[in-house]
């Protein structure tokens, strides 16, 4: 199979975690969660992880930087031949644009994938999640709402007119999006 590089970008409880994994047991492909690499960072007690851990809890994007650190560090430690799933990469347009630059410059062909999903049932999903896995962040859905509009929604206006975007609605059953976005990318 060709090396492959795969995207999920979306609004916050959209369902990247979930679908990036049925991805994975579907093909083997490693995943890189954007927001496992900061949360990591988040429990260390350090200057940066204080700092990430109280943007992270406020429903706050990281600077664009501090991404791009995360992705290329990720990047730069793949095999030639190793498939990759990105999941929450690329959501301010600088983080974005090198991540099409360095990918562009390594000859990766890649897809993004966007997941599709309405306000109303991202607020009815992370309140569930609430409860069940207690995620400090889900009481500041409102705010990540408002930083996926001011930063993502751009990229994704960047990559939709670039043609580089794959729509998926993803207010279905998770087995139904999986079958579309396996179909999508043609595996
Ligand atoms: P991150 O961990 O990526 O959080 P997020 O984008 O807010 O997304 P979630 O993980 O909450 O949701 P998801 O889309 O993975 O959906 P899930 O599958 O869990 O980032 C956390 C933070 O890190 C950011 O706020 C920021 O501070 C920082 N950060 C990360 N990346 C960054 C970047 N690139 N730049 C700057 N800062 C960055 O699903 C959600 C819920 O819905 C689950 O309970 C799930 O079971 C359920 N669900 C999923 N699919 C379905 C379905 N089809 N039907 C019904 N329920 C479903
Ligand atoms: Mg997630």
């Amino acid at each position: 199979m060709e090396t492959r590089t795969i995207f999920f970008i979306g609004k916050p409880g959209c369902g990247k975690g979930d679908q990036t994994k049925l991805l994975s047991v579907k093909t083997g492909w490693k995943i890189l969660s954007s927001g496992d690499g900061f949360r990591m960072i988040a429990d260390e007690d350090t200057p940066v992880g204080r700092k990430v851990k109280s943007e992270i809890n406020a429903g706050l994007l990281a600077p664009h930087w501090f991404a791009t650190y995360l992705f290329l560090k990720n990047l730069f430690s793949l095999s030639e031949n190793e498939s990759i799933i990105f999941d929450g990469f690329s959501r301010k347009l600088p983080e974005a644009e090198l991540a099409v630059e360095s990918l562009t410059w390594l000859d990766r062909v890649f897809s993004v994938i966007h997941l599709k999903v309405s306000d109303e049932e991202i607020k009815h999903r992370l309140a569930l999640r609430k409860d069940i896995e207690g995620r400090v962040d889900d009481n500041a859905v409102d705010e990540r709402l408002k930083e996926y509009r001011e930063y993502t929604e751009p990229v994704i206006e960047m990559f939709r007119s670039k043609g580089m975007l794959i729509e998926i609605d993803g207010e279905r059953t998770r087995d139904v999006i999986a079958e579309d976005i396996n179909l999508a990318l043609g595996i």
